[in-house]
């Protein structure tokens, strides 16, 4: 993808060259300082009834007369601002899609000025619409013919457009790897995969990647995480992927995903409806070797480190059972009442091993709970911390990646739940509050740094017919990570 800017005015429009404008316009009334043949142009399929100012409704026009370009889209926007643009631009591509179009313009005659989140609303709106899945699917449609975006600007914001396109390139490069990692098969994206895909992006973005086996981490202690890995014959690995963009004296951002590359339940086997599903219980794992994509890309000066556990979560004559207890990295037993609820398992290991790093801070990435998508459905992710501080850039970075997130409670009163007679805790509380839960026996595990934590459980993949992995949320840890430098 090749995405640009053009400083032009709304007045000066008609002479740009390229295959199609699409022209964001919001409100009753049209941007006063708009080129007058297209303010009459639309004012008129208005008048005709052939177009409304409203967010979603297009305007098309072939060869549109005065114009260099050979086509034009009017899309109508529901406000000024960067979300009301971005979804305005997904719906021009969509229709754009399907065109001989290869070089996009876009434009806004909303009478607010561009930004640098434009920019990056523009890249990723243009990943969203050209992603096509085809690992395993060779018959999948084409990619769209666009390749090239350039994104009007006025003089004054083009430093700034310039800034956000080339930030919004990184982050789509990194979204995109979530989801070609994400939406691969169980068959495919197993926890060995992973760590190859993980030593690849080493080699081509100067990440230092280490990938341990079982051997490496039964030597380590990691007692939990080995209970979930014992029940499939799939190898297990613990993938620890640096950044170092600063001084080895600075302390590091650290990124722990969940990698479990399928969640049957083990022995508390989940119901067959929808298990093809859980091949996105890695989801986590998947956007923290985004996020480094991404920040590879973009060389911030800090430092950061991705940590992946990753392994199958199977039911099997050597599975751990319910009402086993284990020992875990940090020395603290567990009570295994229930075999489903292995990403904790799997985390507090490597939570632990993250404390070796000196953490300026550790953000935990998992597709954690059903509770949590019960509670915040598909839109935002929940976001766990103690933190107020910590909660704050969070939740801002999500809002400017437009990758959002809500903020969760951790009351001590939640811990209750994971009392148990036989060992220092139960993996599991009460159904109530299932999401809380899970978080507060993370937490117990976190003590030694800052500590967050985002269960995307309902955001890291759409059901149905748009079943596919979202990428998310690798621009919301971006922006955090970017947010960190000093
Ligand atoms: N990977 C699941 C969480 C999940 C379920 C995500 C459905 C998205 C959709 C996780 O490992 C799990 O099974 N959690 C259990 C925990 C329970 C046993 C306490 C759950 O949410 O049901
Ligand atoms: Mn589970
Ligand atoms: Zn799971």
């Amino acid at each position: 993808m090749d995405f640009r800017h053009l400083v032009a005015a709304p007045a000066s429009l008609s002479p740009i060259v390229a295959d199609a404008l699409l022209l964001v316009v919001h409100g009753s009334a049209l941007d006063a300082s708009l080129e007058p043949a297209l303010a009459a142009l639309i004012g008129e399929a208005v008048e005709a009834g052939d177009f409304q100012l409203k967010a979603g409704k297009t305007l098309y026009v072939h060869r549109p007369a005065g114009f260099k370009v050979s086509r034009l889209l009017v899309v109508g926007a529901a406000a000024t601002g960067v979300k009301s643009f971005k979804a305005a631009v997904a719906t021009g591509l969509a229709q754009l899609k399907g065109s001989g179009a290869k070089h996009v313009a876009v434009a806004v005659a909303d009478g607010a000025p561009l930004t640098a989140l434009h920019g990056e609303a523009l890249t990723s709106s243009v990943a969203d619409a050209t992603y096509v899945y085809r690992h395993t699917k060779p018959s999948a449609p084409k990619a769209p013919a666009m390749t090239r975006f350039t994104l009007v600007c006025g003089k004054a914001q083009a430093r700034d457009v310039v800034a956000g396109l080339q930030r919004g390139a990184a982050i789509a490069a990194g979204v995109t790897l979530a989801r070609e990692c994400a939406n691969r098969p169980g068959n495919f994206c197993t926890p060995t995969y992973l760590g190859e895909q993980a030593k690849r992006l080493g080699k081509e973005h100067g990440l230092k990647v280490e990938v341990l086996d079982r051997k490496a981490v039964e030597k380590l202690g990691m007692g939990s995480f080995l209970a979930v890995a014992q029940g499939s014959t799939e190898p297990l690995r613990f993938i620890v992927a640096r950044y170092e963009g600063a001084p080895k004296s600075q302390a590091p951002v650290v990124l722990v995903g969940k990698g479990i590359t399928f969640d049957t339940g083990g022995i508390s086997i989940k119901p067959s409806a929808e298990m093809d599903e859980m091949k996105y219980d890695m989801g986590g794992a998947a956007s923290v070797l985004g996020t480094l994509r991404a920040i590879a890309e973009i060389k911030p000066k800090l430092n950061v480190i991705g940590i992946i556990p990753s392994c199958d979560n199977m039911p099997s004559g050597h599975a751990v059972k319910p009402g086993d207890v284990v020992t875990s990295l940090s020395g603290q037993t567990i009570e295994i009442l229930n075999t489903d609820a292995e990403g904790r398992l799997i985390l507090c290991d490597a939570l632990t091993y993250a404390e070796r790093f000196k953490p300026a801070v550790v953000v935990d990435i998992a597709t954690l709970t059903g509770a949590c998508v019960v509670a915040l459905g598909h839109h935002r992710s929940g976001l766990f911390t103690s933190d107020d501080a910590l909660a704050a850039e969070l939740l801002n970075a999500g809002d400017a990646a437009l990758d959002p997130c809500w903020r969760m409670p951790l009351d001590d009163e939640y811990d209750e739940g994971l009392k148990s007679n036989f060992a220092d805790m139960g993996n599991v509380g009460p159904r109530a509050g299932g999401a809380i839960t899970a978080a507060m026996f993370l937490k117990r595990f976190t003590a030694k740094y800052r500590w967050a934590h985002l269960d995307i459980a309902g955001t890291a993949w759409k059901s149905g017919a748009a079943k596919g992995s979202t990428g998310r949320p690798v621009g919301l840890l971006t922006h955090f990570v970017l947010a960190q430098v000093k």
